[in-house]
């Protein structure tokens, strides 16, 4: 019997349920969680010597970084935008989506010749590190905190660095994706202490996930 808890900080929404359902295929499972009417925030199972918590998105590194978690379950946007120091170990596969320069069809001309345009984001690090490092072009990052295909529709920007998974936002709102940044999808992330003083049980972790991830695909 394991005498130490192992903290898993899980980002709040599908991305928990779809990490719940990945781990019970490996034999972890919390009851606890499963009570949708809970208002508890860390759950345990005391058999396996597991906590569960969950978080908002962004500050899931954060407590991976601190070490209130050992291990975080959070989508690759956020680790890029929250640069913390933690190991990223693996990639759950699920939440697939895309981080694009999206605007309307006309934008595109801005791109291409260099322009001082206005980038509205929520994710200011990633766009900054896109068009500073990537293509060399100097912009004005405006931060938002969602709803982000507004900005170009009612003039605060001319294009946004943004999630893009169905395309049914652009869509629907007249814009199109304009430049790839980078293909985005959940990952599991350790804090560094924890992977040196947990390698067992982590390593273990990592590999009978590995192996379901692998039993999934077609
Ligand atoms: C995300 C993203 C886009 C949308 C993309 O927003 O920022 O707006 O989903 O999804 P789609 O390509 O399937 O249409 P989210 O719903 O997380 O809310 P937000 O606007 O508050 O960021």
């Amino acid at each position: 019997m394991e005498d130490r808890y192992l903290t898993f900080a899980l980002g709040k929404g599908r991305l928990a349920k779809h990490t719940m359902d990945l781990f019970e295929k490996i034999g972890i499972s919390c009851q606890e969680m499963k009570d949708k009417t809970t208002r508890k925030l860390l759950f345990v199972n005391e058999e396996q010597k597991l906590r569960f918590f969950l978080a908002k998105g962004p500050d899931v590194p954060t407590y991976v970084e601190y070490g209130a978690a050992d291990i975080g379950i959070v989508g690759r946007d956020t680790i890029l935008e929250e640069a913390r120091n933690i190991y990223e170990v693996l990639d759950l596969g699920f939440g697939k989506c895309r981080m694009c320069i999206c605007g309307p069809q006309s934008a595109e001309a801005y791109l291409h010749h260099h322009e001082l345009i206005r980038v509205a984001t929520k994710y200011p690090r990633i766009a900054k590190d896109y068009f500073y490092n990537k293509k060399h072009q100097t912009v004005e990052i405006i931060k938002l905190n969602g709803s982000i295909e507004l900005a170009p529709i009612v003039g605060l920007s001319e294009v946004i660095c943004d999630i893009v998974e169905t395309g049914y936002t652009l869509k629907e709102n007249g814009l199109v994706v304009l430049e790839e940044v980078c293909p985005l999808s959940a990952r599991m992330v350790v804090n560094q202490v924890s992977m040196k003083m947990e390698h067992e049980r982590i390593s273990k972790l990592i590999n009978d996930l590995q192996a379901a991830l692998q039993e999934e695909e077609p």
